[in-house]
């Protein structure tokens, strides 16, 4: 006789996670590095009212085919009950570099070290637009627009490859099925595509898609500024636009610099000079045209950037 029929189905007993520091706080919440059993993970905590993007991000995770290189690994959620506050937490994988926006304030990269960032970023991006058939059991991944593509979540692993993170506003598309809420002005101000900052009403699959890659052209160029390959000086890091409108842009600053203006952040002259870099800038002109359906997809800018000048090595 097992003790154990009759009784009630017990929650699943929390992980034995201790805190250790806290890495991020932001819109989302907060990130801690965290110890579990004998490895370190990160914890991302949502306060309660923002349960849809807790939700949101496990049901990105938890989709078939998603345990990839260049995708965060998903570890698990808990709901954590602190006295009478109800926490919200999904752990995830740590990556000791931290964000892309992090390790480029305080490194500069080489060329075999951008190409190696920006090809792995691109992997990881172009899986996450594709539909992945069924197959060996598994069942299909659809399309996923992640919506606040940027450098802060994307994370750079140990061997600087990247990973991208953060999936609270991702969209997923299933053929026949509405991907639900599809309006609204999210993502991050600062790397808004000109429509969205315009506040177009609805939008398909494949205007998400340019959305990102609009933003996937800021993160690149973030990359670019900060490569020592070229003939000239690097700057300390800054985000896309910090020149422009500095560190707390309004929505009304971006849309007339973006969407009247139609301005994007520059390209420094002495990177032209470098045969791999000039390549590279073409293609990040071509991923943040103001006309979304002339923006490169993530594919071709994977194959562009995986492909393209491999001999170059200063
Ligand atoms: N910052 C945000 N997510 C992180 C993670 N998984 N590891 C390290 N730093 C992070």
């Amino acid at each position: 006789v097992d003790p154990s029929r009759d009784q009630p189905p017990s929650p699943t007993p929390n992980r034995p996670l201790k805190l250790i520091e806290l890495r991020a706080r932001g819109r989302f919440g907060s990130v801690w590095k965290a110890q579990l059993h004998e490895s370190y993970v990160a914890v991302k905590k949502f306060p309660l009212h923002d349960q849809q993007s807790w939700n949101t991000e496990q049901d990105i995770y938890r989709l078939p085919h998603m345990n990839h290189e260049n995708i965060l690994k998903f570890i698990g959620t808990e709901r954590r009950a602190d006295n009478l506050n109800i926490e919200l937490w999904l752990i995830t994988e740590f990556q000791q570099y931290g964000s892309l926006c992090e390790y480029l304030k305080g490194n500069t990269i080489s060329w075999t070290e951008m190409r190696k960032m920006a090809e792995s970023m691109m992997r990881g991006l172009s899986f996450l637009h594709d539909e992945v058939p069924a197959i060996c059991g598994k069942g299909a991944k659809p399309a996923i627009a992640h919506r606040d593509f940027k450098s802060k979540n994307v994370l750079v692993k140990s061997d600087l490859t990247c990973c991208i993170a953060d999936f609270g506003l991702a969209l997923k598309f299933e053929p026949g099925k509405n991907p639900g809420e599809t309006h609204g002005l999210v993502g991050t101000r600062r790397y808004m595509a000109p429509e969205v900052l315009e506040g177009a009403i609805s939008f398909n699959r494949d205007a998400f898609l340019r959305i990102d890659m609009y933003a996937c052209g800021m993160v690149l160029w973030e990359l670019m500024s900060r490569c020592t390959a070229a003939d000239g000086p690097v700057g300390e890091y800054q985000l896309p636009f910090e020149d422009e409108i500095g560190q707390h842009p309004t929505l009304e600053d971006m849309q007339e610099l973006v969407v009247i203006n139609k301005v994007r952040p520059a390209i420094k002259e002495h990177w032209l000079k470098h045969t791999g870099l000039e390549a590279l800038a073409s293609t990040i002109e071509e991923c943040w045209d103001h006309d979304a359906e002339a923006r490169l997809s993530a594919d071709c800018v994977l194959e562009r950037v995986a492909y393209a000048e491999r001999s170059i090595y200063t």
